[in-house]
């Protein structure tokens, strides 16, 4: 069942009822002021900090589950109703929702009045733009009363949940003509204050909520809004909020707009009052001059659309299929994006105070995110590898404002350090850019501690040999990839970490995935070198890649697929071996083993791989693992913690899916790769939102799994991995327009489904266009580039402005 269509002229998803079958949400900024907003007009929205800096409050895990937003009600006689349905839950005569790059738009409709609310983030301003349509559709006359609504965060989301006893008594606000203003703390330690402003007189406002409400009431039932005047309230201490009251009129068909602006501003210490205890306005009115009309916001949307425009132009696909083109030209590379704006920070799964970057999981989110904006990839990569430390492991996580290493988590991902060398090679393959690797970057943020990015590469290389186990194959340390296998930690007290409790020093359990990785990863470490005049060490690289290769056909080989592991007593994990109570065979060594190249030539990679859709595949997509783990094992963590089919345990994670799909391209298998894509790509989900719940436009962390009761169910939509790894899989493998470091690849291998196709791909200031007749569609191609034909699939880069054909027969 659908419950609203894509868009794709205006790149928008158009809800179409308000009871979607789980809030359906979108982001607005794109550069230190983020909002994010559901279709209902819930969310919140921030400064940098979703939760240092939060600006309005937001209720996870509520009653009902969306609870707290941007909210507009329409009282009109006895009547009172909100355009975005709820709060108020009045029946509307018509309801849409249109989220698009960076803004949404609610329409409703109730007794022939219809209200558009357009919410967006202005490029370079620190605010979110609120404007509101009123058009009179029906025949009369009318005169209603429009009231806004934000309830303020104060400042900390984490104490605004917790620290009640203070909290109560801290609040304060100030009122100026329309403006609202909300400045808690400002007279002590901040030098921020908020606020909420409309474009027109207002014939009263709120800032107390009890005042406004009721004691008794939830947001739908506002006291203020039910008897139609505001009571113009001065919050003090408890709950400040900020509410407008407007007087319309409006003929038969006379339309109003009306511009709010929800703003955040810093003032210098010294000047941050006007006189005592009032604050300076100074920053604000400029603010509030930039959107006093609506053509500037007007210009202000036209400025983002043409942002947007730049950005999706750099990779554009024209294919019969048209879900495959709104995947891959709109919403893939938009939620590469939003997951670069936010890493896993703020989400309607993450709330906004928990974690920070992952060392890990900021080198793949790269991959998906370095064609667009590659100049903010070479700084995320300095941030990245400034947190390494000297032996080449790193810490997990690092904070986004101090951009330093978190000591609570500490560093022992063994997986961790080679994700550094995979960043810095896709941004290089991106850019050309060689003098990154001459960069002199810290370790452990110490500037007294410096050596250039090469050799942090070096590092991250030498700390998987530096940390082998009994059978030759990396230790696993406190996880991989996956942060759930948990082969050394043992925790058996409810509420620590599976993560960072215990840590045996016994030396043996092993990982054949970081073994699969090394294979995959090394070469691009030996290509850095060789092409840095380190012959030798390229050579040596290659050797260890070789050895290492070797040991996992010898100690990492099940006999129909590849081992995950060896535990902490040397017992394997993931092997036929296994009981029938616990995973026999799991996905990610099938993957980026494949991916490495190994067993291709001898047949084990294909052994492997047909093991994954027997055993893994599902309708839906491919699951982690299988039989899911029926019990808790202390000696493999937190993955055997979940029920069968959720999450680690069986569940069908998103992220490591593109991995098989890549892998069935390295043996040529394009019509299955294609197959999996679209088991978990959303658009070909659509049809389905009602089994799937989260939105059809963007990827989810896991979909449940063949063993869980509601297999199809999706979760953790927005911010994961899954986003970049399936952007790559089919931009560069499936459709097989890849950048290497001496030319672009192009080698479609997508099967035959799609008889053809063109994609045109920007690459360091060249055009190139290409067009793919796919008679194999597994990844035998044959090449002519302007007219000649060439061997091989590497076309040269040419200059920037140039624009290159390429013909592909694939
Ligand atoms: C989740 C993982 C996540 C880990 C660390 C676990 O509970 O299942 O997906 O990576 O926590 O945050
Ligand atoms: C989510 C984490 O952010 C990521 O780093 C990890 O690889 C996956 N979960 C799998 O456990």
């Amino acid at each position: 069942m659908k419950f609203g269509h894509f868009d794709d002229q205006n790149r928008e998803y158009v809800i179409t009822t308000p009871k979607t079958p789980y809030p359906w949400i979108n982001y607005l900024g794109s550069e230190s002021f983020f909002g994010l907003v559901s279709h209902q007009a819930g969310g919140y929205c921030f400064f940098r900090d979703a939760k240092l800096r939060r600006l309005t409050r937001y209720r996870y895990n509520n009653v009902p589950t969306d609870s707290g937003g941007r909210y507009f009600y329409i009282s009109e006689g006895k009547d009172y109703w909100s355009p975005s349905y709820m709060p108020v839950k009045r029946e509307l005569e018509s309801f849409e929702c249109r989220h698009g790059l960076g803004y949404s738009k609610i329409t409703g409709k109730r007794g022939g009045l219809k209200a558009e609310l357009l919410f967006f983030v202005p490029l370079g301003h620190t605010a979110e733009v609120h404007q509101v349509t009123l058009t009179n559709e029906s025949s009369a006359k009318k005169s209603f009363k429009l009231f806004s609504f934000a309830e303020w965060c104060l400042w900390n989301a984490q104490d605004d949940s917790a620290n009640f006893q203070r909290n109560f008594s801290t609040g304060e606000v100030e009122i100026d003509g329309s403006t609202l203003y909300h400045k808690t703390e400002y007279r002590e330690r901040r030098d921020h204050y908020a606020l909420y402003h409309v474009n027109a007189p207002i014939a009263g406002f709120d800032t107390d909520r009890e005042t406004f409400f009721g004691l008794y009431n939830g947001f739908g039932e506002p006291d203020v809004v039910a008897a139609g005047e505001s009571k113009n309230s001065v919050a003090s201490g408890w709950s400040p909020i900020a509410s407008h009251c407007l007087v319309v009129e409006l003929a038969p068909g006379e339309t109003k707009t009306f511009v709010f602006t929800l703003g955040y501003v810093e003032v210098p210490r010294d000047q941050k009052w006007e006189k005592p205890g009032v604050i300076n306005k100074q920053p604000a009115k400029k603010l509030i001059e930039a959107f006093s009309t609506p053509a500037q916001v007007t210009a202000a949307l036209a400025k983002l659309r043409e942002h947007w425009n730049g950005l999706l132009g750099l990779y554009a696909l024209s294919s019969k299929d048209e879900k495959l083109n709104r995947m891959v030209n709109i919403w893939n590379p938009y939620q590469c994006m939003v997951t670069f704006n936010m890493s896993r920070s703020a989400s309607y799964f993450e709330s906004g105070i928990g974690r920070g970057m992952g060392f890990r999981d900021s080198n793949q989110d790269l991959l998906g995110f370095v064609h667009l904006v590659p100049e903010r990839a070479r700084e995320r990569i300095i941030d990245i590898a400034s947190t390494q430390f000297a032996d080449g492991s790193a810490y997990h996580q690092y904070q986004p404002l101090t951009k330093r290493g978190n000591n609570d988590i500490g560093s022992g991902f063994n997986d961790d350090p080679l994700w550094l060398i995979l960043g810095v090679a896709g941004y290089i393959k991106e850019t050309g850019d060689w003098g990154i690797l001459d960069e002199q970057v810290p370790f452990d943020n110490d500037e007294n501690n410096k050596a250039t990015l090469l050799e942090h590469c070096k590092r991250s290389f030498d700390h998987v040999l530096n940390n082998l186990g009994p059978h030759g194959l990396p230790l696993i340390g406190r996880a991989d990839w996956n942060d759930c296998l948990n082969l050394n930690c043992f925790s058996e007290t409810p509420d620590e970490s599976y993560q960072t409790t215990g840590n045996r020093v016994g030396r043996t359990a092993e990982s054949v995935f970081i073994a699969g990785m090394f294979v995959h990863i090394g070469p691009e470490y030996a290509a850095l070198c060789q092409k840095k005049g380190q012959a030798d060490e390229a050579k040596r690289a290659l050797g260890e890649v070789k050895k290492m290769e070797e040991t996992v056909l010898r100690d990492g080989w099940d006999g129909e697929w590849f081992l995950r592991a060896y535990d902490f007593f040397g017992k394997k994990v993931g092997s036929r071996e296994c009981p029938p109570g616990d995973a026999q065979i799991l996905i990610e060594p099938q993957g980026f083993c494949v991916m490495g190249g190994i067993g291709v030539e001898t047949g084990q990679a294909k052994q492997a791989l047909d093991a994954v859709k027997e055993r893994l595949d599902t309708r839906y997509g491919i699951v982690l693992n299988n039989p899911p783990y029926a019990e808790y094992h202390v000696e493999l963590g937190e993955i055997s913690s979940y029920p069968p089919g959720y999450k680690e345990n069986a569940g069908i994670f998103c992220h490591n899916n593109p991995w098989i799909m890549i892998a069935e391209t390295v043996i040529g298998r394009g019509d299955r790769a294609f197959e999996y894509y679209k088991k978990i790509a959303p658009a070909y989900l659509e049809e389905i939102s009602e089994i799937h719940r989260t939105e059809p436009y963007v990827y989810s962390q896991m979909i449940a799994g063949k063993d869980a009761v509601n297999h199809g169910e999706a979760k953790n939509s927005w911010l994961t991995g899954t986003a970049a790894w399936n952007f790559v899989a089919a931009s560069q493998y499936l459709l097989g327009v890849r950048p290497e470091f001496e030319g672009l690849s192009v080698k479609p291998c997508i099967g035959t489904e799609i008889p053809e196709f063109t994609v045109t791909r920007k690459c360091r200031g060249a055009t190139y266009n290409i067009k793919v007749k796919n008679v194999r569609g597994n990844g035998d191609v044959k090449l002519t580039v302007d007219g000649k034909a060439i061997s091989g699939n590497l076309v040269p880069y040419a200059a920037a402005g140039a624009v290159v054909n390429v013909e592909c027969e694939a």
